[in-house]
């Protein structure tokens, strides 16, 4: 995962401001003034490291940590240094939000967009799928079932986060998915992402019912196009499998924007962005 991370993300820190790039959806944009923190789910390419965390893996707690206080979770704090990421310094969150970017220790509170970041290195979305990458592992569906539990409660006695609506959800996920079944014998791809984007908006659900309506989704990169992949005659995942996996995320974020009134959905494209800059790195 790591070499897959640190070549997308590396592109993907030059854009400090993702959001204010075209989006695939922009029916309306987030109202970034009002926005007072990101709360972020994901992997590898969106963790931050905590001192609460596991080393290398996460910003607090992991499958075999799973509980914990208010305190614990408000007095955490953002290591930033050649480990703090899979990227070797700040990655996309922490240059969006602009928290955690220093050297050094960030409190998320001290920070004017607030980051508190739930991802896990090596996430996959669900254990139906696909397997831990270690025992340790929160799977997305974990991390958002431990967010519920603990995370929210904590949350909510903190000043701005504790209106939801204030608070903008990030999701980048499904880059270990695609990469560990991309040679499942499966009879449909197609009918098998639906399956696993599915299941992501379960979790998502989970989320609005405690009040968040926010959402911004990032998609699949040009994984076909890895330094690994540019190597091989059959890329493994390959771009058919990729268009298949952000055609699922994009139909299901629709799905979940038209099934509640009330939310904000945005899918970012950062394939669109990532290839842009393979196919034309003077460009950039
Ligand atoms: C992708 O999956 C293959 C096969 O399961 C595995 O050997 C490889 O380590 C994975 N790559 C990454 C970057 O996780
Ligand atoms: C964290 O990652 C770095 C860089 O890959 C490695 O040198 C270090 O041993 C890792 N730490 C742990 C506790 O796994
Ligand atoms: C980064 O910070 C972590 C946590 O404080 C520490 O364990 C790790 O050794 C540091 N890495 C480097 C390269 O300084
Ligand atoms: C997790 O996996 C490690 C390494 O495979 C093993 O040593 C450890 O006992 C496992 N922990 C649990 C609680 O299963
Ligand atoms: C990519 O892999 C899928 C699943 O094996 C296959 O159906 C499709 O034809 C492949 N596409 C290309 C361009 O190789």
């Amino acid at each position: 995962m790591l070499q897959l991370t640190t070549y997308a993300l590396a592109a993907i820190s030059s854009i400090p401001l993702a959001l204010a790039g075209p989006l695939s959806k922009p029916t309306t944009k987030f109202d970034w003034s009002s926005t007072k923190a990101v709360i972020a789910f994901g992997d590898s390419y969106t963790y931050v490291q905590g001192t609460q965390g596991r080393q290398n893996y996460s910003f607090i707690g992991d499958q075999f940590n799973f509980a914990y206080g208010t305190e614990t979770l408000l007095s955490n704090k953002i290591v930033q240094n050649q480990t703090g990421t899979a990227e070797g310094g700040p990655n996309w969150i922490e240059y969006l939000t602009n928290c955690g970017v220093k050297e050094g220790l960030t409190s998320p509170t001290s920070c004017k967009k607030q980051l508190w970041d739930f991802a896990f290195a090596g996430a996959d979305i669900s254990t139906d799928y696909t397997p831990l990458h270690h025992n340790y592992t929160l799977s997305l569906e974990n991390q958002i079932t431990q967010f519920k539990q603990y995370g929210h409660t904590a949350l909510s006695k903190n000043k701005q986060t504790a209106n939801p609506k204030h608070v903008l959800v990030a999701i980048w996920i499904g880059i270990n998915d695609i990469n560990d079944s991309a040679k499942y014998e499966v009879p449909s791809f197609r009918e098998f992402y639906k399956t696993l984007t599915e299941t992501l908006f379960a979790s998502v659900e989970t989320l609005y019912d405690l009040g968040y309506r926010k959402y911004l989704f990032l998609n699949l990169p040009p994984l076909d196009r890895t330094p690994g992949n540019q190597a091989k005659s059959n890329p493994s995942p390959n771009a058919t499998q990729v268009a298949w996996y952000n055609e699922a995320l994009a139909a299901q974020a629709c799905v979940f924007g038209q099934g509640h009134g009330d939310v904000e959905v945005e899918v970012f494209d950062a394939h669109a962005r990532l290839a842009g800059m393979l196919d034309s790195p003077a460009s950039i």
